[in-house]
């Protein structure tokens, strides 16, 4: 059975208008779960409980681990799902001796649409630089396909009064060298690492606070074109119930969800969030 809808919801938010333009995206990050066959249920599961309709208000995508990626690829092309297909990570170059490690270009083979690049995960547990994210994020692009950027502050940098110095660090570096039409494409997830997996998400005005810092900061070095075009994702915590009020923000064009995401009807409800608004 398709989740049942509030009928009560009516006006901008149910029909997912938006006065930015920007079309609102939301992203599974299942991280390391879910082998093969639990993804394609996953996956059928998601299709299921989403409408046709329901992909003119927003854009969705995926990004299961590279072991599931062709799986899914198959179910999405065969019962041409609108779902896009996304990857957590890359290696900078295109080929070579890096032992286990997955290129851009494999992605692209794949029909990947997106990928994450400088996850928090991937920076504090595996050392992941800004000048290393910006060398994936340039891989993604050159292969015709659009990179997540995470950024975000620790709780420790947050309390040290520190988070937008953090981020303004991260998005320059992370961006460094790539030019105003390409930023415009880009989307950037602001996610601080303290709200990642910890139930504890920010408000809805501190999400909104660094995204339009964010958005300042591209504005200031790439221009109002670039800076009014890019997307920006908040990520930490995202659930049916905080996805509304968070997705009402001027600046917040849509979430990066990883626990909520593994469950079909709980990443459906928040890709429908306009349809759950108060
Ligand atoms: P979470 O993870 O939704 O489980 O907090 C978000 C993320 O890491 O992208």
């Amino acid at each position: 059975m398709r989740p049942r809808r509030k009928a009560s919801s009516r006006g901008a938010a149910a029909t997912g208008r938006r006065t930015s333009g920007r079309m609102p995206l939301i992203s599974g990050n299942w991280k390391m779960n879910h082998n093969h066959f639990e993804a394609i249920q996953t996956i059928q599961k998601l299709a299921y409980a989403l409408n046709p309709d329901d992909y003119q208000h927003v854009d969705v995508s995926v990004h299961p681990p590279f072991t599931d990626l062709r799986s899914v690829q198959t179910v999405l092309q065969a019962d041409d799902i609108p779902i896009a297909l996304g990857a957590q990570d890359c290696h900078p170059a295109d080929s070579g001796a890096y032992t286990g490690e997955v290129s851009a270009a494999m992605l692209a083979k794949l029909d990947v649409t997106y990928v994450i690049v400088g996850h928090s995960e991937r920076r504090g547990l595996f050392g992941e630089t800004d000048e290393l994210v910006n060398a994936k994020a340039q891989a993604v692009l050159r292969h015709g396909m659009v990179p997540i950027v995470c950024v975000g502050e620790t709780v420790e940098q947050r309390r040290a009064g520190q988070a937008h110095d953090v981020v303004t660090g991260q998005l320059t570096g992370s961006l460094d060298i790539l030019d105003a039409e390409t930023v415009a494409k880009l989307v950037v997830a602001y996610e601080p690492v303290w709200a990642i997996g910890t139930g504890e998400t920010a408000t809805p005005a501190d999400a909104q606070d660094m995204c339009s810092h964010v958005r300042s900061l591209v504005a200031g070095r790439w221009g109002s074109d670039a800076a009014g075009a890019l997307r920006i994702q908040y990520g930490g915590s995202v659930k049916p119930s905080n996805a509304p009020d968070l997705m009402e923000q001027p600046d917040i064009d849509g979430a990066l969800v990883g626990g909520a995401s593994l469950d079909a009807a709980d990443f459906a409800r928040i890709a429908n969030y306009r349809l759950y608004a108060a």
